[in-house]
């Protein structure tokens, strides 16, 4: 069993990195495995060729900025976790684009990210946070994840890089979530129970 993270920031070692690592610890003391990818300030975002849809192909045209390995790993996974910064109010440039190709890639045509466990964070100087942590809840919501939550939003306070350690309440809500999501992960893998079958949906755009 295994959790994949994806932090969106472009800073290593920075808050989200930090706040991931306490997650790791409950994550992996929960017997579930953690790996952590962070592709940095050289993501490119999704160039809308459709290839990956079209074709089925399950990874993207552009290679070597480290998100097709992502979108691999995502596939394999038992749930995800999305992480980034707040930048203006919403995800960071790099984590939006690393989720426009991941889910289009992955979860829009033969839906393979569906019914994995997802959750989110994420970390900011002051305001934005409900906003950001909406919209990266937003994105798993509608690819048919199971979404998690923990005991309030998953919003932790921290501008220089440490500080979010400092956000007491914000790390305990980080920690819980990541117990939870290891919990529901262990549960889905435990369940005899036989999921609703896959299906392809119906895509309109509202004019035909
Ligand atoms: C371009 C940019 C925009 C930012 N916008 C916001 C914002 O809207 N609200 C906020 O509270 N913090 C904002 N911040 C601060 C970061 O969210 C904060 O420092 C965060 O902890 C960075 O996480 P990191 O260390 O993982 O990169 C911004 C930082 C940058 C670089």
């Amino acid at each position: 069993m295994k959790i994949v993270a994806i932090n969106g920031s472009p800073r290593k070692k920075g808050n989200t990195a930090q706040l991931l690592e306490a997650v790791r610890r409950e994550v992996e003391a929960a017997g579930v495995e953690f790996q952590v990818f962070q592709p940095g300030p050289g993501v490119r975002p999704c160039m809308a060729c459709y290839h990956c849809l079209n074709h089925g192909t399950l990874r993207c045209v552009q290679d070597g900025d480290g998100v097709n390995e992502i979108i691999a790993a995502c596939i394999e996974a038992d749930g995800i976790l999305l992480a980034s910064p707040v930048y203006h109010a919403g995800i960071a440039g790099g984590m939006k684009c690393v989720i426009d190709r991941l889910m289009l890639a992955a979860g829009c045509g033969e839906n393979r990210l569906r019914l994995k466990v997802g959750g989110a964070l994420c970390t900011l100087r002051r305001s934005g946070g409900t906003e950001t942590y909406h919209q990266l809840l937003a994105a798993m919501d509608a690819m048919e994840m199971i979404l998690v939550t923990s005991d309030y939003w998953g919003v932790v306070h921290g501008a220089d890089p440490g500080q979010v350690l400092e956000d007491a309440e914000g790390m305990e809500v980080a920690v819980r979530l990541g117990q939870n999501m290891a919990w529901m992960v262990k549960v889905l893998a435990a369940s005899r129970e036989t999921p609703p079958p896959a299906r392809r949906r119906t895509m309109t755009n509202f004019i035909r």
